[in-house]
């Protein structure tokens, strides 16, 4: 497909599905060699299998030791380490504020922000080890711009992984390891599909009736932000969020100026010069 990506070497947590699994499908394609990091043994090992220059680790991202280890592991079987993509993730909890258990709440938080925090840690220890730069990524949401896109604890941590990747962004900045989010919309994937039943059409629909430019996002399109923030062209870009919605929180709705008959509305207008 491409060169863009070619002899670097990535970590993608979540790989096995959805937005990982395109991500680590394009990084190959663009000459990448790629660790999938998930809890989904099997479609993990085949998608490894079809790709080739892949690799599956087993790990579950609330486990630290876990994480370190599919740092390492990338190291071992591809020799080094230049982009780390922590992206696996869950709905988790829902419900009422007044009605969410302790430790539905604290399951949520441990795979969308601990875990997350695992792999920010452990990319950038085995990063400044290895001198050089590399790109460090995750996966937050439109849920992690503004209440109201998605349930309390998802909300939670993905405004926090926002907050994380600033300051980690700061921190390894004069190591030239640069840290970046990505904020997919309405990405038509497993997670998503579970919340209609698995109905794809009606997702289809929905997604993109809900964006001003009636785009409906698959996977892929998630992956291009992916691929261009482990770039040597993202080079300049750091503790950044990219926003990859089809303009949904940009402009939800088109605003009552854009179609009104055109006119001034203001002092009356007293021409050029005057
Ligand atoms: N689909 C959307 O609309 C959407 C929108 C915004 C953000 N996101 C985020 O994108 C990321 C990927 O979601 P997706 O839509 O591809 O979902 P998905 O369900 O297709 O993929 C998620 C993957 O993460 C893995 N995973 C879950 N918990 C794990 C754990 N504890 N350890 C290791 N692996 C684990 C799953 O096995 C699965 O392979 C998530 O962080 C999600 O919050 C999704």
């Amino acid at each position: 497909m491409g060169d863009r990506l070619k002899g670097k070497v990535a970590v993608v947590t979540g790989g096995a599905s959805g937005i990982g699994e395109a991500t680590a499908r394009l990084f190959v394609a663009e000459g990448a060699s790629v660790v999938i990091a998930d809890v989904q043994a099997d479609a993990g090992e085949a998608l490894a299998a079809e790709l080739g220059q892949a690799s599956f680790v087993h790990v579950d991202i609330t486990s630290e030791a876990a994480v370190a280890g599919a740092v390492d592991h990338a190291v071992k079987r591809f020799g080094r380490l230049d982009c780390m993509i922590n992206n696996a993730g869950f709905i988790g909890a829902i419900g009422s504020i007044r009605t969410i258990e302790a430790e539905a709440w604290r399951a949520t938080m441990a795979a969308l922000l601990d875990g997350v925090f695992f792999g920010v840690k452990h990319a950038a220890r085995v990063l400044v080890e290895q001198g050089g730069g590399g790109s460090i990524l995750t996966t937050t949401s439109i849920a992690g711009l503004r209440g109201g896109f998605g349930a309390h604890a998802y909300t939670t941590a993905k405004h926090a992984v926002i907050g994380l990747t600033r300051s980690a962004a700061a921190e390894l900045a004069p190591h030239r390891i640069r840290v970046n989010a990505v904020a997919p919309g309405n990405v038509i994937s497993p997670l998503s599909l579970a919340l209609v039943g698995g109905d794809e059409e009606a997702m289809d629909r929905m997604a993109a009736e809900a964006s001003p430019m009636k785009l409906a996002m698959y996977p892929p399109e998630t992956a291009e932000a992916f691929a261009y923030l482990a770039s040597d062209g993202a080079r300049q870009v750091t503790g950044q969020v990219l926003v990859v919605d089809a303009g949904l929180t940009m402009a939800p709705e088109i605003p009552f100026f854009h179609t009104a008959e055109p006119g001034f509305i203001g002092p009356p207008l007293r021409g050029p010069g005057s």
